[in-house]
């Protein structure tokens, strides 16, 4: 008890020197995490978009990390991309990164970074074979948007623990091609039965996770609509996704 109070008389002594510029900076050192969403896009601009950048940044807010946004792929540069923990690639679509910018994007990964990828993420950067592994799969086609019913398959992860067994929504629900389904954990699936013009297949995954090349990426089909981005269940839905990118976080 002593010695903490000596300490203690030491550590304030110390402070009282201090300038008091200085003594704001100090009591300010503990940085908060920084999360990257991007949202360049190629032939097709999905209106949800600025309606999920509002969600994620409320996200950051009450969950204490940053969110910047942007669509200027320059920005992926080694130096520029270390400051984050994660980069989501919110509903992005075609050609986003040149050459360079795939290679800073590439280490970021390699450094035990995080990546999230949301609807069209997936619909992005064909001709890519390292980020058609990141992503597990390509777009192929959508119907029109209707009810379907998602199995959530794995409720024991932090971003599916909330949801029902069985989730009723309305959504654009793609068929993918150029899978790598053994290489990822699968979250959600959809009953095929339960809307019509799918072209998957039976085994349909519609969420998933996996470590890969050093670091973490998840993915989520979910949310052509702005409507998305006010249904809790979806907003905790991606908050999980983005707290394993960012952190590892499983549970
Ligand atoms: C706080 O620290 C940073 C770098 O550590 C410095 O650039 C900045 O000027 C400092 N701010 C104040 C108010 O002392
Ligand atoms: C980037 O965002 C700006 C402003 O919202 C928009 O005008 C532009 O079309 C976007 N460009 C790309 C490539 O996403
Ligand atoms: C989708 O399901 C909801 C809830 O059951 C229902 O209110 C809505 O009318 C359905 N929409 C369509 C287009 O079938």
């Amino acid at each position: 008890m002593k010695l903490i109070t000596i300490q203690a008389g030491i550590l304030l002594c110390l402070h009282a020197t201090l300038h008091i510029s200085s003594a704001i900076n100090t009591t300010k050192a503990v940085k908060q995490p920084k999360l990257l969403v991007f949202t360049k896009i190629g032939p097709y601009y999905h209106e949800s978009i600025p309606f999920g950048i509002a969600a994620i940044e409320k996200l950051g807010r009450d969950n204490e990390f940053l969110v910047d946004a942007t669509n200027d792929s320059s920005l992926f540069t080694n130096n520029n991309l270390k400051q984050y923990s994660a980069v989501v690639f919110l509903s992005t679509t075609g050609d986003v990164l040149n050459d360079q910018e795939k290679n800073a994007f590439v280490r970021f990964i390699r450094s035990d970074k995080g990546f999230v990828g949301i609807h069209s993420a997936i619909d992005t950067e064909y001709g890519w074979p390292w980020y058609n592994k990141l992503l597990g799969g390509y777009f192929m086609s959508h119907p029109i948007q209707q009810n379907a019913t998602l199995n959530v398959i794995d409720r024991r992860f932090i971003a599916t623990k909330h949801l029902p067994k069985q989730w009723k929504r309305f959504d654009e629900w793609y068929s993918f091609q150029a899978t790598h389904w053994t290489d990822v954990h699968i979250l959600i699936t959809i009953d095929e039965k339960s809307y019509i013009g799918g072209e998957h297949g039976q085994f349909h995954p519609m969420s998933w996770y996996h470590r890969y090349d050093g670091g973490r990426a998840f993915y989520t089909q979910l949310s052509h609509r702005e409507e998305s981005y006010a249904d809790p269940l979806f907003l905790q839905h991606i908050l999980g996704g983005i707290q394993y990118a960012m952190f590892g976080r499983t549970r």
